[in-house]
């Protein structure tokens, strides 16, 4: 491996930019390359074999073109389905995303937790395997959203998104309203990477306080532990951006921050 490696993350669009966010700052030497496959948003209306015929040969296709280090599947509805798939068909190393539920689960003090994903996420047998093995005595409430992803894209564009929309799609996490707070959800997994886009908005509107899980410090960590050391960090982040629509980027001051401070080529 290159002693200043390339790291590809992927995604259905921009909520990947949360665990690049992360990754840049555990490696700031490494070049990236991000790649939104917006041609295909959103991956939660699709079925398993649609995603999995979809990001096999697509990622194939980017490692022959760019020879990346280390891939991120920085979408947890694309890891839920596809990682077993990409292992055995490329030499990676790849690094999924999925949903936290097990550290979720070891710090409820209620024993009440939410996983907030996609729809499809929250069906797929992955998910429900994560929550026989990793419960730990919890009550784990599973809420699928039809909407909150492509929400996340308009307000980080720029666009209007109402309290009412993203009420309608994250209020049933909250359980046990009226019951004292010892009883109450108490943890929060989200459960796709586009919802720390709205985490701001989350907290202002939630019933309670809770704590919210979001993957991405973890993947950073296992992200660096699978690099060989940097050798010094760099004067700037090497990046670059790519949709998959072939539309050209035209966000850089929302999205400079996730790349470290440096825009996109
Ligand atoms: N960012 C993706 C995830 O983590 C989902 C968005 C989509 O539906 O495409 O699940």
């Amino acid at each position: 491996m290159k002693q200043r490696p390339t790291i590809l993350v992927f995604d259905s669009g921009l909520g990947g930019l949360t665990v690049l966010r992360e990754v840049v700052r555990a490696r700031p030497d490494a070049r990236y390359l991000y790649v939104a496959d917006d041609a295909f948003f959103p991956y939660g209306h699709h079925s398993e074999d649609e995603i999995i015929d979809r990001v096999v040969p697509l990622i194939g296709d980017l490692i022959s073109k760019h020879h990346p280090d280390l891939v991120v599947i920085a979408c947890n509805t694309m890891s839920v389905s596809v990682m077993a798939h990409l292992r055995s068909a490329y030499a990676g190393p790849f690094v999924g995303t999925v949903p936290a539920i097990k550290p979720a689960c070891a710090s409820s003090k209620t024993k009440r937790v939410s996983v907030l994903g996609t729809k499809a996420t929250v069906k797929r047998e992955y998910t429900q395997a994560l929550i026989r093995d990793f419960a730990q005595g919890c009550e784990v409430t599973l809420v699928g959203s039809a909407e909150l992803a492509a929400l996340a894209e308009t307000a980080l564009s720029g666009g209007a998104v109402s309290d009412e929309e993203i009420l309608a799609e994250f209020m049933p996490c909250f359980v046990g309203a009226g019951a004292d707070a010892s009883k109450r959800t108490d943890t929060i997994v989200l459960a796709c990477t586009h919802y720390p886009l709205l985490l701001d908005r989350l907290n202002k509107l939630a019933p309670w306080p809770v704590d919210w899980i979001d993957p991405a410090p973890a993947i950073a960590r296992r992200v660096t532990s699978l690099l060989p050391k940097a050798l010094g960090t760099p004067d700037e982040v090497e990046a670059k951006m790519i949709f998959t629509s072939g539309r050209p980027h035209r966000l850089n001051a929302a999205l400079t921050p996730f790349f470290g401070g440096r825009v996109p080529a």
